[in-house]
């Protein structure tokens, strides 16, 4: 792996923050959650796009606070979906209930947004700020369109900018910021980050559908039986008037059966390999805007990122 070197330092500056979590509770679950695994890839995104300019300790401080703010955005997902697996254990809230959930991702939430304004960065602040706003809106359509079966491909991508796209592109405009990046180079780190970002949820939607819990370490199937209508889904209902009125037909009392035709459906369709060349056009374009960065090391880093991505 080319960036071993970084993602050794993003560990430690990981561990040393959680140390000083001044909430016992607080500081042992995140622990717990932290040591279970994690791709660790906002704080790599800060940390590869920093290498445009000069990458000193305070941005692995900063990439540490954006593991955690990530941490507590997953405690709060899982209240959400009802997630009881994650990462191979069992959740926050699987384990201590809905109540300890909320407070614990909360305090986590606040611990990390506290170190990040600490830094006294304006501009990094404000940014931190409007994307939380952002992923919380997005969780929150994604919630009103619970069992509304009925959405539109751009309502799609709306939601999973929001919801995903946004940390990511703020992962790498931090590091375009922290490391005094021109305005334009600041943009294209956002839209790198940006893209990559919806190719990642598009892939973590496919999953959902096509993998197991051994291998993507969460319950799969759950978006479905949940009322989250995905990519997948989304490019059969065009397809298949049938599929799509059985699609129609689902609540939230559905039996089980009728979700794992549903998805048995998806699976023998071409729209998951269709779903896969989608996620592709994201990466071209992260590609794409790479090449203009004239930063070698940049554009050789995060490339081999997403080559990882590509189907
Ligand atoms: C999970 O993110 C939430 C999504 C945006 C799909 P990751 O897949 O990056 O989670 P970890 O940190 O590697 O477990
Ligand atoms: C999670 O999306 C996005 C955020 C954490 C904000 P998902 O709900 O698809 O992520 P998983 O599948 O639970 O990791
Ligand atoms: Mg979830
Ligand atoms: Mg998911």
């Amino acid at each position: 792996m080319i960036y071993i070197e970084e993602l050794k330092k993003i560990e430690k500056n990981i561990n040393i923050l959680i140390e000083s979590i001044p909430d016992e509770f607080t500081r042992d679950e995140t622990k717990r959650i932290i040591n279970s695994g994690g791709k660790r890839l906002r704080p790599l995104f800060l940390i590869l796009a920093c290498k445009i300019g000069i990458t000193d300790e305070s941005c692995y401080e900063i990439a540490a606070s954006l593991e955690l703010l990530h941490t507590s955005s997953l405690i709060h997902d899982d209240i959400i979906d009802h997630g009881d697996i994650r990462r191979g254990r069992e959740t926050t809230v699987s384990i201590y209930g809905r109540e300890k959930a909320i407070s614990t991702g909360g305090i986590l939430s606040l611990f990390a947004i506290d170190k990040i304004i600490s830094m006294k960065n304006e501009r990094v602040s404000i940014a931190m700020i409007d994307t939380l706003e952002t992923l919380c809106l997005g969780e929150l359509k994604q919630l009103n369109e619970r069992y509304n079966f009925d959405i539109s491909y751009s309502d799609y991508i709306t939601r999973i900018s929001q919801k995903t796209a946004s940390l990511f592109a703020l992962s790498s405009t931090m590091g375009g910021i922290l490391s005094k990046a021109d305005e334009k180079t600041i943009d294209k780190l956002h839209d790198i980050g940006f893209n990559i970002g919806c190719s990642f949820q598009i892939l973590d939607d496919i999953l959902d559908i096509v993998s197991t819990k051994k291998i993507i370490g969460k319950v799969s199937g759950m978006d479905i039986r949940g009322g989250i209508i995905t990519l997948p889904f989304l490019l059969l209902m065009e397809k298949d008037l049938e599929f799509k009125k059985n699609v129609l037909s689902i609540t939230f009392q559905s039996q089980d059966l009728e979700f794992i035709k549903l998805i048995e459906s998806v699976k023998k369709s071409s729209c998951l390999d269709e779903a896969y060349s989608i996620s592709n056009l994201f990466l071209d374009k992260a590609l794409s805007i790479l090449a203009t960065l004239g930063s070698s090391e940049v554009e050789e880093k995060f490339s081999y990122l997403i080559d990882k991505l590509y189907k």
